[in-house]
């Protein structure tokens, strides 16, 4: 198992995948001439490859299926600074791609890994200085610029910087065999000059980011090296360990000395080569240069060989080699920290998308990085990867292929299809673990942390369990009760609940909340049970027109404001804390009679309301939320466009309500503010089906994504809800039934919740269904079909199967989706009809599911801060 900061990630680069060559200004590349010179194998070339120039939305998308944290990429310099020298100007397109890439990622809560270079030299700077060859510095300094231009430009979001791609290829198969780009021919001392330059530059990189950028944009920044391990063919045979030595100081140790070591090659390099060539001399003040200029350790490693031996092809399948590769690392460079920037093997020509091969080497592989982990103490922080999907493989053309992904070459639309192991990695990136499913869904012993609040829940006018409220089960046994009671005494205003449960026919048995609990007059009875649970919370709700009998300011009954803070004052003399929703469904039937939460003026109205709660219980609530499951409140509303109007002003007076909070209240109160969000876990009913996959991911979207990606991501409704519903509309011949937040709402709403908070109960299996031609509704508009997953549990309520690892699940969906937010399970429980209290059933739910939040909390590294039972009682 990894631990849950363990950086996951797939990598590209811009000549394999970007194509538009020449698209948009940008200048030509040392491979885009080495390939129109027919250079590659079948005279291919990276004009087109993926397309990614123009398709780079849907990579975000494949990563983001992949469950990475990461994408490693490099920059095309010369799209960026078509001649190489930015005093010639940069190309404004160019830099702009990026930035939308950067940016795609970002709000995917995917961390751009960014390579400056991977091999794509600017044409006009090996015309003019013959590249790397170069020694007058004007290749240093003009990295050095394009390098400072990237910082300044990207640094802001770009938070892992990688140099240099390999410079063992670039000096030994672009200017000693001439086997790639720019494929100069000087195996004797070409490569070594090459390589010469590559360190300097590299040193001259990091110094700039570590002197000018580092203070301010805190990212890292560090080198690639490629490395296969050596191992000795036998190991008693001194000269065969000597020449595996040997082997790793000329490959590895050649770039790794200067940088990671004493700031000079390797001895046995300079007294070897210098024997021959004219090696070139690091200067003292060079090697000070050098020395310790990369924050980690890049490693790109593919094979491993004995040496010495005749391999013919270049890569075999050596699992162990890795993990004795990354002991070698540790031992020889002072134990740094490592991250795998390349990993990943190849199929000749292979059209499948079973590749068993691939499933297998990162399987074999990614397990001996678990073992230098967790065996030798190697610090390795990272994997990548290689590829995301199929490319332009070099010299090799689009004849091998090292994707997850498989792309289809002769398509124009560059199709991408997930193959077998891009499941295999994502189980593996989305769980940190090798582990099946039957074993991880096993019991796990252990402790929440010390802080852990524990809490139980009602609200105002409450039920013996919500479900009932939400599917209005016509012919269930549940009465329908609540908490407070004293629906009119002492001045309380009409809720709609009162109105709902005094009209005949409404409820099953015509039962209301009148009385309910009557907790309104057991205050003392309530606290004590709440004591008797020994929490640290406990969660209820406020009734509007308690406090405000017609919904607004024109008076107060104080009656109310009294119950309150009796209760409240209750609570905190036993040193339980007050959780207080705002809004628990009970609108005040005054204000339903001009529309409700249909109504635009409910936000100003509901704003007022909030402002005068802080006001009033603030000095001793600290933990507010304002709305409770709004999709619960919209979506029972009416179909067409009702449903979307409603949540459109809730959200609104959310946002409203938070930034009072925060403007008047939160710095002398010190409290916290959010949103309780309806939840459930949606599985794809086959995993290896992409439109079960999707359509489990449209759920999630529509009910929880609906009100958290407004909240918690950039103040607007999740795309493919905006996609769905419009295009639904479209259809229908109606304006678009999504009503659309004007720029300054956007940024109203953005950022406004200091937790997340969610109530969870169940799952259900998703497929795929076409619902273009059924009545528009907000469940139809997403095209989705739900059934029940085999095996669960039926609880009472119809629709309350009981799925304990759908929690988990969830848990970490959100923890992805969201960044990694603080979590505060608001509500969790089971609803049964019998009326005994020996309730076995509720002990084992208890059991089984928080158990599932333990896991997500301390296996998964879920920011899980609370639990909630629902309920105190019924
Ligand atoms: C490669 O670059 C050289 C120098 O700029 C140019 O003369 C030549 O035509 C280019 N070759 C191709 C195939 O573009
Ligand atoms: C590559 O292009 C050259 C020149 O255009 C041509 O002579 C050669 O036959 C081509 N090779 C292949 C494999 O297409
Ligand atoms: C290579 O270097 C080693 C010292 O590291 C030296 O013993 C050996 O003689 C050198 N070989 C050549 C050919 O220079
Ligand atoms: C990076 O900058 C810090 C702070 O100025 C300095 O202490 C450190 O030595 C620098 N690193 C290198 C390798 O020069
Ligand atoms: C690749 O695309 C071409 C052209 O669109 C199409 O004819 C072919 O069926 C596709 N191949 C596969 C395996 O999907
Ligand atoms: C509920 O009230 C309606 C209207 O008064 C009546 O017809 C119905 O029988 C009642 N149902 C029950 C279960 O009492
Ligand atoms: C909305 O509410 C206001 C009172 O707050 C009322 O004047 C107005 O008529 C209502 N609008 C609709 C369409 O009901
Ligand atoms: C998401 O993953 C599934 C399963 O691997 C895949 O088939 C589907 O096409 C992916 N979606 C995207 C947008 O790539």
């Amino acid at each position: 198992q990894y631990v849950s900061d363990f950086a996951w990630s797939s990598a590209t680069s811009a000549y394999q995948i970007e194509g538009g060559w020449n698209a948009d200004g940008k200048g030509e590349s040392i491979w885009d001439n080495f390939t129109h010179a027919g250079r590659s194998h079948n005279n291919e070339t990276g004009d087109d490859a993926c397309l990614s120039y123009y398709k780079y939305k849907d990579d975000v998308q494949l990563l983001r299926n992949l469950s990475v944290g990461y994408y490693r990429f490099s920059l095309s310099w010369p799209r960026i600074i078509p001649t190489g020298e930015i005093n010639d100007g940069i190309n404004q397109p160019g830099v702009d791609y990026y930035n939308n890439l950067i940016d795609e990622l970002l709000a995917n809560n995917i961390q751009p890994m960014v390579t400056l270079y991977h091999w794509d030299l600017p044409q006009a700077l090996q015309d003019k200085y013959e590249g790397w060859l170069d020694q007058s510095g004007i290749i240093v300094k003009a990295f050095a610029d394009y390098t400072d231009f990237c910082f300044k430009t990207y640094g802001d979001r770009v938070k892992f910087w990688i140099t240099f791609n390999e410079p063992f290829i670039t000096a030994q198969l672009g200017y000693g065999v001439a086997a790639f780009a720019p494929g100069h021919y000087s195996p004797g001392e070409g490569v070594y000059y090459a390589a010469h330059s590559i360190i300097k530059s590299h040193a001259q990189a990091y110094h700039i980011y570590n002197n000018t950028y580092r203070e301010s944009q805190k990212g890292q920044i560090g080198i690639t090296l490629n490395s296969n391990w050596a191992d000795p063919m036998t190991r008693t045979d001194l000269e065969h360990v000597e020449a595996s030595q040997r082997n790793l100081a000329f490959a590895t140790g050649w770039f790794a000395d200067p940088i990671f070591g004493t700031g000079d090659y390797p001895d046995i390099m300079r007294y070897n080569v210098s024997t021959f060539y004219l090696f070139p001399k690091l200067s003292k003040a060079e090697k000070l240069l050098n020395k310790g200029t990369s924050d980690f350790f890049g490693l790109n490693h593919y094979t491993s060989h004995l040496w010495l031996s005749s391999a013919s092809t270049w890569l075999y399948q050596v699992p162990w080699g890795i993990r004795k590769l990354l002991i070698w690392i540790k031992r020889t460079y002072g134990d740094p920290v490592i991250y795998i920037t390349e990993n990943g093997i190849s199929e000749h020509f292979s059209d499948g998308l079973d590749d068993d091969i691939r499933v297998n080497y990162y399987k074999n592989y990614i397990n001996e990085v678990l073992k230098a982990i967790k065996e030798d103490d190697v610090n390795v922080k990272g994997y990548t990867a290689w590829s995301l999907m199929d490319n332009f493989e070099w010299a090799e053309g689009y004849s091998e292929r090292f994707g997850l992904h498989w792309v289809n070459f002769t398509d124009p639309e560059r199709t991408r299809i997930p193959k077998k192991s891009a499941s295999y990695y994502r189980s593996l990136a989305g769980n940190h673990e090798f582990k099946s499913p039957r074993e991880r869904d096993e019991f796990h012993y252990g402790t929440f942390p010390e802080g852990f609040k524990w809490s139980v829940s009602t609200s105002a006018y409450q039920v013996l369990t919500k479900i009932i409220v939400r599917f209005f089960c016509q012919n269930c046994n549940l009465c329908l009760k609540q908490i407070e009671g004293g629906w009119n005494v002492d001045g309380k205003g009409e809720s709609i609940w009162d109105t709902f449960s005094h009209t005949p026919g409404k409820r099953a048995n015509n039962e209301t909340g009148d009385i309910a609990c009557d907790s309104y007059h057991k205050v003392k009875e309530d606290v004590n049970l709440v004591k008797m649970l020994g929490v640290q919370q406990y969660r209820f709700s406020i009734s509007w027109s308690r406090i405000f009998p017609d919904g607004t300011t024109s008076y107060v009954n104080q009656a109310g404001v009294d119950y309150y803070n009796s209760l409240i004052d209750s609570l905190l003399k036993i040193g339980v804390e007050p959780v207080v929703t705002l809004y628990h469904w009970d609108l005040p039937q005054a204000l339903e009679d001009v529309g409700g939460l249909l109504n635009e003026t409910v936000v100003d109205r509901f704003n007022e309301y909030a402002d005068f709660c802080f006001k009033t219980f603030g000095n001793r609530v600290k933990f507010w939320i304002t709305f409770n499951e709004p999709y619960v409140i919209t979506w029972l509303g009416s179909p067409g466009e009702a449903p979307y109007q409603a949540a459109h002003n809730i959200i609104k007076a959310h946002a409203k309500a938070y930034r009072t909070y925060k403007k008047f209240y939160k710095g002398k109160q010190g409290g916290r503010i959010g949103m309780t969000m309806s939840t459930e876990w949606a599985e794809p009913k086959d995993p290896n089906n992409p439109s079960d996959v999707e359509a489990a991911d449209r759920v999630i979207q529509s009910i929880l994504g609906w009100f958290a990606h407004p909240i918690f991501k950039n103040g607007d409704y999740p795309e493919v809800v905006k996609k769905q519903v419009n295009e639904r509309s479209q259809l229908q011949g109606t304006p678009s039934r999504l009503p659309v937040f004007t720029d300054a709402e956007k940024v109203e709403i953005a950022g406004t919740a200091d937790f997340f908070a969610i109530n969870g109960y169940t799952s259900r299996l998703v497929t795929y269904q076409d619902k273009s031609t059924w009545p528009p509704s907000y469940e139809n508009d997403r095209d989705t079909h739900e059934e029940p997953i085999p095996g669960a549990i039926q609880a009472t309520p119809d629709w309350l199967k009981i799925v304990p690892w759908g929690m988990r699940r969830l848990l970490n969906w959100l923890d992805r989706e969201y960044g990694h937010p603080t979590v505060y399970i608001t509500e969790n429980g089971v609803g049964t009809s019998d009326a005994t209290v020996d309730d076995q059933i509720r002990v084992n739910f208890y059991k089984a599911y928080i158990n599932e939040a333990l896991k997500a909390q301390q296996l998964d590294g879920v920011d899980l801060q609370g639990y909630t039972a629902w309920s105190l009682m019924d």
